[in-house]
């Protein structure tokens, strides 16, 4: 099979509408034009799968608004089905829709198609009033929704090249995450390591230090990496991202990444690129939080407009794994580190100034000097805040 997935031609209308009709109402006895009785208003995009040249299935979706779309049509040709073509559909219409700053779709499923839209991360909003031309054959409708990580729009404020040096000079590895890496890998001197978004090599220079092991990182941002191939001489840092690994294939025993999922745009693209460099077996840790975490953190009190911020920016944590799993990757463990309590420290305060962390620069100032003003305060008194904590998720090739 050659799969690609393409908008078809104005030639391909026909067979377009054959293989949706074929599919989805020839089975229970609708005209070939009852498609036009579906159509929505609102602007269509539609993608075809092919292999090589024959349409073996469609994705129809239309605007709702100017952040939803709803998947109205989906057809996969029965020859074809079970091998994750309506994924593959789904999946590209969901990257079209994140450039276009989308962030929800929703669908009206069948109840036979429930299920299969819950593992890609679509939620049961509430039953949906089924014609009688369906309810006869026993078809009757869901409404479902998904939210798109709209992370690309909000992070295109966030540039590292200008803001490296605050970066550095602000944050650092957390030993608490690697105690946690050490506890799953025996890291010995020829296990070889891959820190994705590596930032300014924080992680990479502890895990050098404490083990000794042979040492790799990607990092996109020029400035972000110069900083990192000072830091960390003995680890070979190399220009790269979701798009581009520039490793061979089956090269790392373990792949991680801490505080970088939330600014991939494309985690599909990511995890196949990261299948391709990881040993059969070998074990990919993504460090982040999800979204109980987030809504728990104790600095939305001082910056109340965060939380709705960061929630858009992070995707859940089910949605990373569905990407995964969808790429060959086996849940191994999701692991929830323990909230912890933290004292307001002089160290916090200048990364809160500094902005040390990327979400500062996505609210505005007024905000930041008044939480900054608050969180001194607090300071002052001594006061003892919890941590929300963060997630890694273990997956292995
Ligand atoms: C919050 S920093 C974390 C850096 C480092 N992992 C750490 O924990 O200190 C996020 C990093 O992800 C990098 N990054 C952004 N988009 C990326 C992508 N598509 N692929 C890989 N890294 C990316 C950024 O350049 C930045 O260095």
């Amino acid at each position: 099979m050659n799969i690609t997935i393409t908008k078809p031609t104005p030639n391909d209308s026909d067979e377009v509408d054959e293989l949706l009709w074929k599919v989805l109402w020839n089975p229970i006895d609708l005209p070939k034009d009852i498609r036009n009785e579906f159509k929505l208003d609102g602007e269509e995009i539609t993608l075809a799968a092919k292999d090589s040249e024959q349409i073996i299935g469609i994705i129809v979706a239309n605007k709702i608004n100017h952040s939803e779309y709803e998947i109205r049509h989906i057809a996969v040709n029965p020859k074809y089905q079970k091998c994750g073509i309506g994924k593959k559909l789904i999946y590209a219409l969901e990257n079209i829709l994140n450039k276009m700053e989308v962030d929800t779709v929703q669908t009206i499923a069948r109840n036979s198609s429930q299920s299969f839209f819950e593992t890609i991360g679509f939620v049961k909003m509430r039953d949906y009033r089924a014609l009688p031309k369906f309810l006869k054959f026993g078809i009757s409708f869901v409404l479902m929704k998904k939210k798109l990580p709209s992370m690309t729009k909000i992070n295109t404020k966030i540039n590292y090249n200008q803001i490296a040096d605050k970066y550095d000079c602000t944050r650092t590895s957390n030993s608490n995450t690697i105690d946690l890496f050490q506890e799953k890998l025996k890291f010995e001197k020829e296990t070889k390591i891959l820190d994705f978004g590596c930032g300014t090599g924080n992680y990479l220079r502890t895990i050098f230090n404490q083990f000794g092991c042979k040492c790799f990182g990607i990092e996109p941002s020029d400035s972000m990496r110069e900083i990192a191939k000072q830091k960390s001489r003995n680890a070979q840092i190399e220009n790269g991202s979701h798009e581009l690994i520039p490793f061979p294939d089956n090269e790392f025993d373990f792949v991680y990444m801490t505080d970088v999922i939330h600014h991939v745009p494309d985690m599909n693209k990511m995890f196949s690129k990261l299948n391709r460099v990881i040993k059969p077996s070998g074990l990919l840790c993504i460090v982040t939080e999800s979204h109980d975490q987030i809504k728990n953190r104790f600095y939305n009190k001082y910056f109340p407009s965060l939380e709705s911020v960061e929630l858009k920016r992070y995707p859940g944590i089910s949605v990373i794994t569905e990407y995964a799993v969808h790429n060959s990757f086996v849940i191994e463990e999701i692991q929830e580190k323990e909230d912890s309590k933290v004292k307001i420290s002089e160290d916090f305060i200048k990364l809160v100034s500094e902005k040390g962390y990327s979400m500062f620069r996505l609210i505005d100032e007024d905000e930041h000097i008044t939480g900054l003003e608050n969180l001194i305060l607090d300071f002052k008194l001594n006061i003892v805040l919890k941590n929300s904590g963060e997630t890694l998720i273990w997956l292995k090739n």
